[in-house]
């Protein structure tokens, strides 16, 4: 028997998933080069007519949370702090009622400078990516010599309130495959709560191979042997991360398993692109073009009927194990993790 989709209401699956969490990708353009997701020269970005603009940004999140149900919004890039709107859109998404939760995930360059006025706009909590602590492999992964300014990032978002400070890793086979304690030693000294991330297949060169993606297997392996882990007894929900008190705790590590351990039948999550595309799955093939939409003069009911008939296509997992996967052609840049 085939359900019938909801006309109005929350975002809704036809598996019976529903999506409260709102990543949007706020520009497609990054000051770093990481191996993992970008060919040295950059990519052909996305021309400015094409961006929505900040207004265009701040309706479609206004009607994600009054029309749709959406309690947590989250801006990603490339890398958001490069928007020079962001502080304006992030003021206006606090002042939304209901006030939805807002968070950035950022590579940290400039944070320091930005993390008080991000604070004060409304910004409760930043996820900052950092592969390494020693100076040459970070150059080696991200092509810029930049470790000093995600440092300084990391101390000031802490200094400005931000909290939790969260740290993405994610490890290299041959690269930075030995630095997983050493982050976490890191991480725990400063008050950071550190994930370790698989190698997802999302880069824009299409280099992912399975045999070079460090499992998360392997990492646990590789903390365990400097670290007493116990499972976290908090409820997991639909967190990508599966977490570990380290050493009994209070400090938490986090493993977010995508590729060996998915966790797509919890999925809570919907994604707006930079340009005003709508993702069901960070590995859809098919997007759904609010940005036509709203320029041709659709209403909000119209735009929030067309995110809810976007949703419900949705597939029941990414499928990286299936012969018929396919890569999807926007890459991790251009949608944002
Ligand atoms: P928290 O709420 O702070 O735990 O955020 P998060 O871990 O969901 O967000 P973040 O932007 O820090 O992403 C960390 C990693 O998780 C990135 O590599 C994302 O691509 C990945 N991730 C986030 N959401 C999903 C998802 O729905 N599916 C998959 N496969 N990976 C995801
Ligand atoms: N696989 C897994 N994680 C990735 N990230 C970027 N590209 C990939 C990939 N191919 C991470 C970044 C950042 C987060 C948004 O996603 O390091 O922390
Ligand atoms: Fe959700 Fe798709 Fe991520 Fe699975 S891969 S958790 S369905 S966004």
């Amino acid at each position: 028997m085939s359900v019938a989709r909801p006309t109005d209401g929350v975002l809704v699956d036809r598996y019976g998933r529903i999506a409260r969490d709102l990543r949007v990708s706020l520009t497609d353009k990054c000051n770093l080069r990481c191996t993992y997701c970008m060919p040295a020269e950059g990519l052909p970005w996305l021309a400015g007519p094409e961006l929505l603009t900040d207004d265009e940004v701040v309706r479609l999140i206004r009607v994600a949370v009054q029309r749709l149900g959406v309690t947590e919004v989250r801006f990603t890039g490339g890398e958001p702090l490069i928007r020079p709107g962001l502080t304006g859109i992030v003021a206006a998404v606090a002042a939304l009622d209901p006030r939805p939760t807002i968070s950035l995930t950022t590579n940290g360059i400039g944070l320091d400078r930005l993390a008080p006025a991000l604070r004060a706009a409304g910004l409760d909590r930043v996820n900052v990516s950092l592969d390494t602590l020693d100076p040459d492999r970070f150059v080696r992964l991200t092509r810029r010599p930049r470790l000093d300014a995600v440092l300084a990032g990391l101390a000031g978002a802490a200094a400005a309130g931000l909290s939790p400070v969260k740290v993405n890793s994610v490890l290299m086979r041959g690269i930075n495959d030995d630095e997983a304690p050493a982050l976490v030693r890191f991480a725990v000294a400063h008050g950071y709560e550190l994930r370790f991330i698989e190698q997802m297949p999302l880069d824009a060169q299409h280099g992912w191979n399975r045999t070079d993606m460090v499992t998360a297997d392997e990492i646990l392996a590789s903390l365990r042997r400097a670290f007493d882990l116990r499972a976290d007894p908090a409820e997991r929900g639909s967190a990508p991360a599966e977490t570990w008190l380290v050493d009994g705790g209070p400090a938490r590590v986090g493993v977010i398993g995508s590729v060996t351990r998915p966790f797509c039948g919890d999925c809570d999550r919907t994604r707006l692109t930079a340009d005003g595309q709508v993702r069901a799955c960070l590995f859809a093939t098919e997007e759904s073009d609010l940005r036509g939409a709203l320029r041709t003069g659709v209403d909000d009911d119209g735009l929030a009927e067309r995110w809810r008939s976007a949703m419900w296509g949705k597939r029941a997992g990414h499928g990286i194990d299936d012969p018929t996967f396919l890569q999807p052609t926007r890459p991790m840049s251009a949608i944002g993790g």
